[in-house]
């Protein structure tokens, strides 16, 4: 068990599984896209640890590229919107596969398809390690699934619980 903060976490999916969904994400992705040189944007913070993981494993030509997404308050109250920081190349043309650590409302998910669009990408494709389908609110593909999950908070592997736990080899899972 480990303390992060007030709260205790056990341990929930081994370096070892990980690694495996991970294997399994670079051969379906390396399969798909064999004649094209993809560019995969990982979304800072999180997906840090799964981006270094998954490139050391894909074996074919690629570029590799990293984004934060802002939040962005406006002028009413109301209005939130975010704002992609980082991406200053051109994707035209492009097979852009985003590396995700996790997702869970797809509010994330929402936002990068809608700040994408106006790219003239060949290929947009998501991929995510970890996946909370019971969490998932939204009618949007994802095109690459590691792990489903159950609706419970993880922290490890790049995941944190307020900036704590990201550097755990393994995911540990929040104690009842
Ligand atoms: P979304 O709800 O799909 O938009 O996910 C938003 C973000 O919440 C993810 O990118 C993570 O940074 C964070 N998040 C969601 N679930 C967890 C969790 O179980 N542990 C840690 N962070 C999480
Ligand atoms: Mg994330």
């Amino acid at each position: 068990m480990i303390q992060l903060h007030d709260k205790q976490f056990v341990p929930f999916i081994s370096a070892k599984e990980i690694n495996f969904a991970i294997e399994k994400m670079v051969a379906q992705i390396e399969d798909d896209f064999f004649d094209e040189t993809p560019i995969f944007i990982g979304v800072l913070n999180g997906s840090f640890m799964v981006v270094s993981d998954f490139l050391k494993l894909y074996k074919k030509p690629c570029e590799v590229s990293f984004i934060k997404l802002a939040s962005y308050e406006g002028t009413s109250s109301t209005e939130s919107v975010k704002q992609l920081i980082g991406l200053n190349q051109d994707l035209t043309g492009r097979t852009v596969i985003i590396l995700e650590d996790i997702i869970d409302t797809g509010n994330t998910l929402e936002e990068l398809k809608n700040l994408f669009k106006s790219q003239n990408v060949k290929h947009f494709k998501i991929a995510t390690l970890f996946f909370k389908p019971d969490a998932f609110k939204k009618d949007l593909k994802i095109d690459y699934v590691g792990i489903r999950i159950p609706n419970k908070f993880i922290v490890g592997f790049g995941l944190d619980y307020d900036g704590l736990g990201r550097n755990l080899p393994e995911v540990y899972q929040l104690k009842e």
